[in-house]
């Protein structure tokens, strides 16, 4: 079995390709925990993977919380796969601590995370894309085969970013007041839909970003097809990007 979260489809993708190319199936982890905790077990023989996109170089809260309750048998293959769109930090080397991988591999994907940084030139994140097709392969016959392998894109200067920055990134950065809708939303519920965590809600045809269990997946703005959702005002001029929303993404 294969758990994924993904904002904005890299992680969605990454899962599902696995899952085709190993014979599993993959499960969108916020659709399991929608109503509380999910019990999940690994037997003895069973293999279960983990796919999410990686925040601040760490796993998302959601992602460690649906870690921590896994309860794993002696005998079941453990791994996870992130993607990232630079690297990943010692985001697997912290989780784990609480989860008992033996296998962990990064893919390097589109960047995202529009509140920081401008999205990638379209040249760029085609080439993370077929770099990433092709690297499914290798991923696929590693899972298949059960290998212990860590195959993962920290970077430099991992520990200070891991254990340092991602706590600052989970207590500061995941404000949801800075997010506003433009006149140009026309109500048509794309972000209240696509929220992993229900964060947002309809409101007189307007979104609401009402709780604070935002995860800053980035889906809502990415999403919007009227581009009137934003951040404050650095987001005002910079892309956006959804996997699949390039014409030369798909397929
Ligand atoms: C809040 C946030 C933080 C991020 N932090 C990192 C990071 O530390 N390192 C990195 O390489 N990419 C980072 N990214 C980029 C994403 O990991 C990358 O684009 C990922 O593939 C998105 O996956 P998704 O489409 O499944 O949501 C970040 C993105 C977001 C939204």
């Amino acid at each position: 079995m294969i758990y994924f979260f993904s904002g904005t489809g890299n992680s969605r993708w990454i899962a599902e390709e696995l899952a085709r190319l190993t014979g599993e199936q993959a499960l969108s982890i916020p659709d399991l925990v929608k109503d509380g905790p999910t019990a999940v077990y690994a037997g003895a023989g069973s293999s279960i993977g983990i796919v999410f996109p990686v925040y601040a170089w760490g796993a998302p809260l959601l992602v460690e919380q649906f870690c921590k309750a896994i309860s794993v048998s002696e005998g079941a293959y453990v791994y996870a796969v992130c993607t990232c769109g630079d690297e990943a930090g010692f985001a697997m080397r912290r989780l784990k601590r609480f989860y008992p991988l033996q296998a962990a591999w990064s893919f390097t994907m589109p960047n995202n995370y529009i509140v920081g940084f401008d999205v990638d030139a379209a040249s760029l994140e085609q080439k993370k894309i077929d770099a990433a097709r092709e690297r499914l392969g290798r991923v696929s016959a590693g899972i298949l085969a059960r290998k212990t392998e860590f195959d993962v894109h920290t970077g430099p200067a991992a520990w200070l970013k891991t254990a340092v920055i991602r706590p600052m990134f989970n207590t500061f950065a995941r404000r949801t007041k800075p997010f506003y809708a433009t006149s140009d939303c026309n109500g048509c519920g794309i972000c209240e839909r696509g929220c992993p965590t229900e964060t947002i809600v309809m409101r007189q045809g307007r979104p609401a970003w009402v709780n604070r269990n935002c995860a800053q997946c980035m889906a809502c703005i990415n999403r919007c097809p009227k581009k009137a959702i934003q951040y404050g005002t650095g987001t005002l001029h910079r892309g956006r990007y959804y996997f699949g929303n390039n014409k030369t993404n798909n397929g």
